[in-house]
């Protein structure tokens, strides 16, 4: 039998991150400033939740759609939060985090040939999940001059009569840049002059440090035209629970169900109830660990500046995106470079985009020492390069 693999998946890049992360495997004593994770443990109370709920026994399915219990809770979080009103019966959906929910949301809402905005350098599975379920993505590469963002003007010239949809991610990864209200009310006209659907992936929302998120669901009359995503995995250190979810109009949240019962059947119930706890009583370790990274990020921007290694300041998130332009080094010859020489692994910014070429993420969610002895050894590479 010839092609075994389909074509789809054959035409499908491997992420640059893995690629590159294969490097890091296997080497000793290397600084990862790479992962997208939190250096901190899962806060006790919540991991104690998921402890108690299987020494209850709860080792079951649960409905599809997810715990009630969450459900419910996740609506009264997201009203009292952002004013958002969604009916924990029909419009939410708990997912096997975002990753799950923005699967879903393509294969739900794209047929084949249709186009999908992915505006540039993004996180790294946006465009192979439009291409998997048939959808072409539409590539707008946003610039450091306009801070990384998408523009109005960008957006409206990236539309056509083909495209459905356009993904938001704010705060950003890779640049860790996010919206303003007024941005977001500009990016939202255009979006209803078009009358395509806006995705939201909002995940790392409650890690913004100089200003108010606003959720982009909030801008009142888009909310019917929007399908937000978010997560516990980078707000609540629980990337290893898997745990997200998905709100939206009925019919999208129900369509999305119907593919998640025939592939997932449900999130692992114990980590549903951990997510519970995270919502009822995370907030504090929320705001200490946001604390630290607040610290964190002043200290490598700083770090950074005095190394002539220049980035748009983030404003979310936990990375940063600088500037290696000025060392005449591609993004990966830069990265396999430092890790060669001086054991840091930093990820090449063309893994998010081809305009991420002539950049590096940093991410800063890593032990403050060690953040120390990372820029020591950044200085000392460049000292000798
Ligand atoms: C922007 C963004 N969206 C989604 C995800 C996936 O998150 P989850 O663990 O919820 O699947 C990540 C993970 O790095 C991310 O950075």
């Amino acid at each position: 039998m010839k092609d075994i693999i389909s074509k789809r998946v054959k035409d499908l890049q491997p992420s640059g991150i893995r690629e590159f992360f294969d490097l890091v495997m296997g080497m000793r004593d290397v600084i990862s400033l790479g992962v997208g994770e939190s250096d901190f443990a899962t806060p006790w109370n919540i991991r104690e939740t998921g402890i108690f709920a299987l020494e209850r026994g709860y080792t079951t399915y649960t409905s599809n759609k997810g715990l009630y219990k969450l459900r419910l809770q996740i609506a009264r979080f997201l009203k009292a939060r952002h004013g958002l009103e969604y009916d924990p019966d029909c419009e939410i959906l708990i997912t096997v985090g975002v990753s799950e929910g923005l699967d879903l949301a393509m294969r739900a809402l794209i047929n084949p040939g249709e186009k999908v905005v992915v505006p540039q350098p993004s996180y790294v599975s946006y465009d192979a999940v439009v291409s998997l379920c048939g959808g072409k993505p539409t590539y707008v590469y946003t610039t450091e001059k306009d801070g990384f963002k998408l523009t109005p003007q960008a957006l409206n010239s990236a539309i056509d009569k083909n495209t459905k949809a356009v993904i938001l991610n704010y705060p950003s990864n890779p640049t860790g840049i996010s919206y303003t209200k007024k941005e977001l009310e500009a990016l939202k006209r255009v979006i209803l002059k078009h009358n395509i659907i806006c995705i939201t992936d909002e995940i790392y929302d409650e890690l913004t440090f100089d200003y108010t998120h606003t959720s982009f669901a909030s801008l009142g009359s888009v909310k019917n035209k929007t399908l937000y995503l978010n997560g516990f995995s980078k707000n609540y250190a629980m990337t290893g629970w898997r745990v997200g979810y998905a709100c939206g109009p009925k019919d999208i949240i129900s369509a999305m169900t119907k593919i998640h019962q025939y592939t997932i059947l449900c999130v692992p119930t114990i980590s549903q109830f951990a997510a519970a706890e995270a919502l009822s009583s995370g907030r504090r370790s929320v705001e200490a660990m946001k604390r630290e990274y607040k610290r964190r990020r002043e200290f490598i921007l700083s770090g950074l500046n005095r190394l002539g290694l220049k980035c748009v300041k983030p404003s979310g998130a936990f990375y940063v995106f600088p500037s290696i332009k000025n060392t005449q080094m591609s993004s990966l010859e830069f990265a396999k470079r430092l890790l060669k020489q001086q054991k840091v692994a930093v990820v090449p910014g063309d893994a998010f985009g081809k305009n991420g070429e002539g950049f590096i993420r940093i991410s800063y969610a890593c032990e403050m020492d060690k953040l120390k002895e990372a820029l020591n050894r950044i200085e000392e590479f460049l000292r000798k390069k």
